[in-house]
């Protein structure tokens, strides 16, 4: 399975991703630039992302934990997420994510 990421320089990487891992965990260990601060506990929005419109749909609802921490983001939009809320399953395959401002380390 793969996730798409569009980093804030606009250059899209494709990264191979398990199902289980949080998708914050995916864009970290491969490299890019997400601050995660808190380590995937909702407790820091430094893992804010956008989902692709397609996508956002397919996607969990957040929770209510979540929701609060967004507010706390930068430039929130509809499509905002907490990317450490995001559990990889074989659903989102190939999904669509911007890095947020906000979010690098
Ligand atoms: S890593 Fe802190 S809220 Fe996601």
């Amino acid at each position: 399975m793969f996730i798409n990421v569009t980093d804030r320089a606009g250059d899209r990487h494709t990264l191979e991703a398990l199902e289980g891992f949080r998708i914050m965990e995916i864009i970290r260990d491969w490299g890019l630039d997400i601050k995660a601060e808190c380590g995937g506990a909702c407790a820091c929005a430094t893992c804010h992302v956008y989902v692709d419109e397609d996508w956002a749909p397919k996607l969990v609802e957040p929770t209510d934990e979540e929701v609060d921490k967004l507010d706390e983001a930068f430039d929130v939009a509809g499509n905002s997420r907490l990317s450490c809320q995001i559990l990889m399953r074989p659903e989102f395959d190939g999904i669509e994510l911007k890095l947020a401002p906000g979010s690098e380390r």
